[in-house]
């Protein structure tokens, strides 16, 4: 059967994907950051994950005013990395993993999510850069993705009770599915940032660090967060942490936490990282 091995968190910050495709990551500039996923990029080479369900917020690239999904399954056979301005970036074509996707959409669906099925969509900076993170620049990523779009982008996003009963149900889907495979999920943006508006810039080490103290042992508390409290304390783009919990609750009771990295500043954005492993 296929099983949850781990769950990773991480920013996705798109300055440091544009530092990564300008091959600047590993200048001694450019160190205390990208240091922080050298245990990470190591770790990863090892578990080999066959398929990676990546959970993450579209910044207005697939989605517009239009259309506002609060939770959305990538189902395509592969996703292209949206064109954000300044053209796409230079990565590889995320593949797909359909039997998986369509699996986890009747699972999570008929335990009561209704997921939007989205069978053609552009990836943009929310999901590439966190590959770009544990990968660097491979000529194919190493293992397939099944997206999990999440809305953080529009007011209201989701609150964690219900990000956590979505990584639960993505959990069942997971253990009901036959076939022997290794799977990680992740969960990328936050944390504290805010990238316009009279508060731009504020950033909350203190909220950050227990938010990821409390998320091995006590994410149940963290559930209990409103989304008010996310934009009060950590700013408007800080609600993007909630899509952590999708991952927590998909990784059982029991984890150890295995690594972990907070920097801050980059860009506007306090940059966390965390690495747990699904111990039941
Ligand atoms: C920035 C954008 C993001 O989506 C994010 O999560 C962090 C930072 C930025 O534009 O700097
Ligand atoms: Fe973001």
């Amino acid at each position: 059967m296929a099983k949850i091995t781990a769950g990773v968190g991480t920013s996705h910050v798109p300055l440091l994907g544009r530092i990564i495709d300008i091959n600047q990551s590993k200048t001694d500039d450019w160190k205390p950051i990208f240091s922080g996923y050298d245990f990470t990029r190591e770790w990863i080479k090892n578990e080999k994950p066959d398929v990676v369900v990546l959970v993450y917020n579209d910044h207005a690239n697939a989605f517009d005013m239009t259309m506002i999904p609060t939770f959305a399954i990538g189902c395509a056979e592969s996703y292209a990395p949206a064109d954000e301005g300044y053209g796409a970036r230079p990565v590889p074509v995320v593949q797909g993993d359909q039997d998986l996707s369509w699996h986890i959409a009747q699972s999570v669906i008929q335990q009561g999510f209704d997921l939007t099925i989205i069978n053609q969509m552009e990836v943009d900076h929310g999901l590439t850069v966190p590959l770009s993170m544990m990968f660097d620049q491979p000529e194919a990523w190493p293992c397939k993705v099944v997206p999990i779009m999440v809305n953080t982008v529009v007011y209201p996003a989701p609150s964690g009770e219900r990000c956590v009963a979505l990584g639960k149900a993505i959990r069942n889907a997971i253990a009901s599915y036959d076939k022997d495979i290794n799977v990680q999920v992740w969960g990328t943006g936050g944390m504290s940032h805010q990238l316009l508006g009279a508060r731009a810039g504020i950033i909350n080490r203190d909220w950050d660090t227990a938010f990821l103290d409390k998320l091995s042992n006590d994410y149940e508390e963290l559930a209990k967060i409103p989304q008010t409290e996310y934009i009060r304390e950590t700013g408007t783009e800080g609600s993007e942490t909630v899509m952590w919990l999708i991952m927590r609750g998909a990784l059982g009771e029991n984890v150890k936490e295995i690594h972990r990295h907070y920097h801050v500043p980059i860009s506007n954005t306090a940059l966390g990282h965390i690495v747990l492993s699904a111990e039941d």
